[in-house]
Parts: C-alpha cells; sequence; structure tokens
C-alpha cells in the first residue's frame, strides 16, 4: 500500500478509535502509545520514508507531519474533556453575579378573593353557605318568585333563553325556592355564584357576574335584623367610615324592598350594590311554608360592584379580560 493511503488509513483508525473511546485514563494512555508513542504508527509511518522516491520526500514529509500535529491536537481535547467533563468555552460561561430570573407566581383571583371575605363574614353571624343551578326552568327563576309569566317584571332583568322554559339564572334567588323546597325552616343561607344577563355592557354592568344570595327564615324576624345584618356586613367589609345608604325599591318577591348604595369615592357617585326586602308571603306559600308562622328576608348581592368599590377598580371589563398587569396588582 503506497505511503499516502498509509497515512489516510491511520487518520481514519485514530478517528474511529478516538470516538468510541471509553473515558478512563488508563485507557486513554494506551491510545496515546498506540498512535503517538515512539514505537506508534505514526512513527512506524515516518520510519517509512527511506523507502519514498526522493522527489515525492518533501510532500509526503509534510503529510505526516500535519498528520501528527493532527492526532496530538485531538488528543489532547480528548483528554481535556475528560478532565473537565461539559466545561463550556469562555463565551457561554455562567455568571454568577448576575441576579437570578424570578418564576412568575399565580396567585387568587381578585373576585375569589372578594367572594372568600365576603364567605367569611357572613359565616361569622350563623349562616351556612349553599349553591344550586345555573342552568334552570323559568318556575325557579321567576314564577315561584311572584314573577309569573307575562308579568311586566320579568322585563326587569333581560334573560338569556336555553329554550322556551329554560334559562341562565338571572339572579341567585333561584336558590331561594329550591332550598327552601328542599328543607324546613329555620333556615339561614348565603348562595353565591354566577348570574347571566343580556344587558348592555358598561363599566358596570356585564352579561355575566356573581351576586351572593342571603335568606334568613324564622318564626319572628323583622326589617330591622335585616338592617342590622346588612349594615354588619358593610362595616366588616368597608370599614366604618364609609358612606352607605338604604334606599326603598321594589321587587316581585319582597315587600317591603331596598336597595344599598355604597359611596364610590372614585366616581364621587353612589353605586348599588344589593337588593332586599322581606320575603312576600306568596313566596313562602309557593314553597309549602305556612306564611302565618314564618318570616324572612332575604337579599341579592353584586360581587363583581363590592370589589370594584373596595379595591378602586373603575371598569367590570377587568374583571374577565384576564390581563395579567390587572391580576398581578392583587397577587
Ligand atoms: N334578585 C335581586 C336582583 O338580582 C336582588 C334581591 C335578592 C332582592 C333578594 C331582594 C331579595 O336584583
Amino acid at each position: 500500500m503506497p505511503l499516502k493511503e498509509q497515512i489516510e488509513s491511520v487518520r481514519n483508525q485514530f478517528l474511529a478509535d478516538i470516538e468510541s473511546f471509553p473515558q478512563a485514563p488508563p485507557l486513554i494512555d494506551q491510545l496515546k502509545s498506540k498512535y503517538l508513542g515512539r514505537k506508534g504508527l505514526v512513527a512506524q509511518l515516518f520510519s517509512k520514508m527511506s523507502q519514498v522516491k526522493s522527489e515525492d520526500r518533501p510532500r509526503m514529509g509534510q503529510e505526516l507531519n500535519s498528520l501528527k500535529i493532527e492526532l496530538t491536537r485531538q488528543f489532547e481535547n480528548k483528554v481535556a474533556s475528560i478532565l473537565a467533563p461539559g466545561k463550556r468555552s469562555p463565551d457561554e460561561a455562567i455568571d454568577l453575579t448576575l441576579p437570578g430570573k424570578a418564576p412568575r407566581l399565580g396567585s387568587v383571583h381578585i373576585l375569589e378573593q372578594t367572594l372568600s371575605d365576603m364567605k367569611e363574614i357572613f359565616k361569622s353571624i350563623g349562616f351556612h353557605v349553599a349553591y344550586g343551578p345555573e342552568v334552570d326552568d323559568d318556575y325557579h327563576n321567576f314564577s315561584a318568585l311572584n314573577i309569573p309569566e307575562h308579568h311586566p317584571a320579568r322585563d326587569m332583568q333581560d334573560t338569556f333563553f336555553v329554550d322556551a322554559k329554560t334559562v341562565l339564572r338571572t339572579h341567585t334567588s333561584n336558590v331561594q325556592i329550591h332550598l327552601m323546597e328542599n328543607e324546613d325552616p329555620p333556615i339561614r343561607y348565603i348562595v353565591p355564584g354566577r348570574v347571566y344577563r343580556n344587558e348592555a355592557i358598561s363599566y358596570k354592568s356585564y352579561c355575566l357576574f356573581h351576586q351572593v344570595e342571603g335568606i334568613y327564615i324564622n318564626k319572628r324576624v323583622s326589617f330591622g335584623e335585616l338592617k342590622g345584618c346588612l349594615e354588619y356586613f358593610v362595616r366588616h367589609m368597608f370599614g366604618a367610615e364609609r358612606g352607605m345608604r338604604f334606599r326603598p325599591s321594589y321587587f316581585p318577591f319582597t315587600e317591603p324592598s331596598a336597595e344599598v348604595d355604597i359611596w364610590d369615592e372614585e366616581r364621587q357617585e353612589w353605586l348599588e350594590i344589593l337588593g332586599c326586602g322581606m320575603v312576600d308571603p306568596n313566596v313562602l306559600d309557593n314553597v309549602g311554608y305556612d306564611s302565618k308562622i314564618w318570616h324572612g328576608y332575604a337579599f341579592g348581592m353584586g360581587v363583581e360592584r363590592i370589589a370594584m368599590l373596595k379595591y378602586n377598580i373603575n371598569d367590570i371589563r377587568l374583571f374577565y379580560n384576564g390581563d395579567i398587569r390587572f391580576l398581578e396588582q392583587f397577587a
């Protein structure tokens, strides 16, 4: 085999050896003596120079020298990589003095935080927490609450219909009926949940929002107790100084009825947060409670508006568009 081809074959052999070489120092010494030792393959090639024709000798000498240099360099790289595995080149080194990247933490949504504050306040004065259906028949959402079919009061809340007899509930008051149908008096519940209205959307109204319903039924219940309960709630939610007022109102399922407004510091105006009243005797009769014995009060409050007033949030739509910059402020 001509010397030139022998040089190529030693090179290829070396490359294959070094590629598959186990990373263990005693064996790397064997590799070194096999190729680069005094009697190694490269030295053997040099000794064949005497057989090369004199005109080819300079070129062959060059080839052999560069083989020796290349193998030596590769060998040294291999040794270096065994001694310092995974070592990075200087331009990708880690600067341990740089500040780290803080992981982004999730947080409880501000509506959920508000709702849990509300639940705690009512639980502290003896209310239990119950839930009910968001999709309901019009009997529970309307008729049983003293809002007959074709009555103009049905237009007080613009309704999403699922079919002629089924609605997305327009308020949590439907659960008043479910609770009273399933349990004998006395009862005292709050009912948090989502409600839906096909309303014009604005800074204070959205097509979906949350309410907390309250219902208390007992043998002697007065409007004074209702006022006391709601004042207790407002004082614990907003503090002793916050402007609050009761205003006479109308709901088919309560008589008398009222609404409560809270002073909006930002807009310098009153904002309604709840409707309430003494449960209408017709409603008690509809669920089979004897309205000569049992009386009660009920209320329904808007969770978004309470959060807006408490945290100075100026647009109800902020609760729903999932903007991290908004949500982070309440983490
Ligand atoms: N359901 C009424 C509303 O959504 C609020 C309310 C509840 C009023 C209970 C009186 C009693 O507007």
